[in-house]
């Protein structure tokens, strides 16, 4: 242990209960350096959990696979236990607090034996920004030791900074694998029947059992960077959400931030990393963060976002060199590949990679690919964990310790129908209102049905560390402190035909919307308004080369008013089930949209002969 941290008592004293409840074989305290880092991937590469990737193709890189029961979030295993459960609220599972840590305790009890036991100090933000938190995680899984190295930043420099009293929230993890005297270690060791992902808001604590997967393991994630921070924001008047940040540079220079938020593997990892098509000279984004946003209001009365990650855990089948560049250059190197096919000669593929399955390839399963089982290579889950600085497009402010200005939010789900690809909300509580009831089709990174719409608020509904109705409220609050709040979009690059086929070309054309988003907010371009929000006339849309014509954007704007009756009869759904709590404007709105829907026509159109 570092000398300075001898008088730490809170930390000495967290660590040597932990130590004694899991009674691992011995413990190390994480200092973060590279030989650390090395160290630990040749330990992982000695347990069969790594396979080195081909140097010269891959310079440093490893893969490995996870268990099959353990490839992505356990929602229904997912609890906040807060003291009172109406805190917690009616979207997350609950239990007692003092129940939980008794049933708990008797899983982590001798959890780690034959193990080591790391202590990784981390920090959640720049280095040394006020608006940076501490958290110290306790595992015993040398995997996510490698992986907290490349998401957020670790060891003695996070100890320099917390000193001898300073805060930090507590986050333990066990694999749930304890190894008898002699028994060999498996490649990728978990519980595969009991599985516990715990968060005491009051205490500011977490308690991860049984999983070594993604937001299960890397507690500084969804566990502490939204589920904790969101209780953290609500009583401390700012905001932890689910959203990739980024900026976007016009032909004059001028640049202008913004946050969006999409359920997980809907696109955010490839909107933060946008290129813009070819035409469209003079235009650039650059990236601050693909996941999570902490956003603070300013003294100037503006809100300013910092990204509290230092690295990518992005969904890796479907990037590509086309799709998303920058993020194949970015785990390029020093990078970590969870569940997609390996080749013999230490080469990895996923669906999307490469129009053609590599002749020879173990699948996320390590079985050799039968190309007539119509098995995928990788799991759909399968991800990249990459260094954030290694991305091209990296914002030069993204470590600003006073975060970057935001100017506009946007929310857009998976809808392959009703929602049109985009519109602005008619003012901030409108905004608000759009966002409580945005909704999504599952995908294999959430729980449930795949392909079902499920209501996904603000995309927070598995991150929300309480009560879904009284995050509404502190939305609405917090708008109303703020003298000119960031206006509001909502978008769908998702919408599909009868035939199934996207209506829109999506990845880097979203620069097209993107750019009617900033000159909307900078004042630079009028809109017309719909039954449900402010829309962009064909011909403020900058086409360029691409070929999309007005009955093509007619379909993909299409307001249908029956189907809109029923998207609002399915707000009624979730709002039932948290009506106590509920903001009073959220039952005005409703009634308003559903009167414009009223009077507007069956199909309401932006074709230029209707405006
Ligand atoms: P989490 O990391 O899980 O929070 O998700 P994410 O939102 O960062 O997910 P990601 O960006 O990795 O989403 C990947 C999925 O979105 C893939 O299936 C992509 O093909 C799809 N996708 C991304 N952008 C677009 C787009 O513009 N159009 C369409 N149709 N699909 C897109
Ligand atoms: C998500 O599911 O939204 C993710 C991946 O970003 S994980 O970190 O595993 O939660
Ligand atoms: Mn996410």
């Amino acid at each position: 242990m570092p000398p300075s941290m001898q008088n730490n008592a809170a930390l000495f004293g967290y660590v040597d209960e932990i130590a004694k409840l899991t009674l691992p074989k011995s413990i190390v305290w994480c200092n973060g350096s590279q030989e650390e880092y090395d160290g630990l991937c040749d330990f992982l590469v000695g347990t069969g959990t790594f396979t080195r990737l081909n140097p010269e193709r891959w310079p440093n890189c490893f893969a490995c696979n996870s268990d099959p029961s353990d490839v992505a979030r356990v929602e229904d295993k997912t609890f906040i236990c807060s003291r009172r459960k109406e805190d917690a609220g009616p979207t997350n599972n609950w239990m007692d607090p003092k129940e939980m840590k008794l049933k708990l305790n008797a899983h982590f009890a001798g959890s780690m034996k034959g193990r080591t036991m790391y202590v990784i100090p981390f920090c959640m933000g720049p280095l040394g920004s006020p608006l940076s938190k501490i958290g110290v995680q306790i595992t015993d899984s040398a995997y996510v030791v490698v992986n907290m190295h490349i998401m957020t930043r670790v060891g003695d420099k996070v100890l320099e900074i917390l000193r001898t009293d300073g805060e930090f929230i507590k986050c333990l993890h066990s694999l749930g694998a304890p190894l008898d005297i002699n028994q060999k270690d498996i490649p990728w060791p978990c519980n595969p029947t009991t599985k516990y992902i715990v968060h005491y808001p009051e205490d500011r604590a977490i308690a991860s059992y049984g999983s070594g997967y993604g937001g299960n393991a890397l507690l500084g994630k969804k566990c502490f960077a939204l589920r904790i921070a969101s209780v953290m924001a609500k009583e401390e008047g700012w905001l932890a959400e689910h959203m990739l940040i980024l900026g976007v540079e016009n032909p004059k220079g001028e640049k202008t931030y913004v946050a969006a938020a999409f359920p997980s593997a809907c696109g955010k990892t490839n909107f933060a990393m946008l290129i813009p098509p070819e035409d469209m000279k003079g235009w650039k984004v650059t990236t601050v963060g693909d996941d999570i946003a902490w956003i603070k209001p300013g003294k100037d009365g503006r809100l300013y976002a910092i990204n509290p990650e230092n690295g990518y855990f992005g969904v890796a089948p479907g990037t590509n060199e086309k799709t998303n560049p920058n993020a194949i250059a970015a785990l390029s190197k020093n990078s970590i590949f969870t569940n997609v096919g390996i080749t013999p000669d230490g080469d990895v593929w996923w669906e999307g990679l490469t129009e053609k399955v590599p002749e020879k390839i173990y699948n996320w399963k390590n079985q050799l690919h039968d190309p007539a089982s119509g098995q995928p290579v990788a799991h759909a889950n399968s991800r990249f964990t990459a260094p954030a600085y290694q991305c091209p497009s990296i914002d030069p402010d993204w470590e600003n310790p006073s975060g970057v200005p935001i100017s506009a939010f946007i929310f857009g789900g998976r809808r392959s129908t009703t929602i049109p690809l985009l519109y602005q909300a008619f003012n901030w509580n409108f905004g608000v209102y759009m966002a409580a009831t945005m909704g999504s089709e599952t995908t294999a990174a959430a729980f449930g049905e795949l392909g079902k719409v499920r209501r996904d608020p603000f995309a927070m509904l598995p991150f929300c560390g309480y009560h879904m109705a009284d995050y509404f409220n502190h939305w609405l609050q917090l708008g109303r402190n703020l003298p000119n709040p960031p206006r509001i979009f909502g978008v769908n690059w998702f919408r599909k035909d009868e035939n199934g086929k996207f209506l829109w070309p999506g990845f880097g054309e979203n620069m097209r919307m993107l750019k009617w988003v900033v000159e909307r907010v900078n004042g630079e371009v009028s809109a017309i308004e719909s039954p449900i929000g402010w829309m962009p006339k064909f011909n403020d849309i900058d086409w360029g080369n691409l070929n999309y014509n007005i009955e093509q954007y007619d379909d993909v704007m299409d307001v249908d008013r029956e189907a809109w009756k029923k998207e609002i009869l399915a707000h009624e759904e979730l709002f039932s089930r948290m009506f106590d709590r509920l903001p009073k404007e959220f039952f005005f709105m409703r009634e308003l949209l559903l009167s414009s829907l009223w009077r507007s026509p069956e199909h309401w159109s932006l074709a230029p002969e209707t405006h």
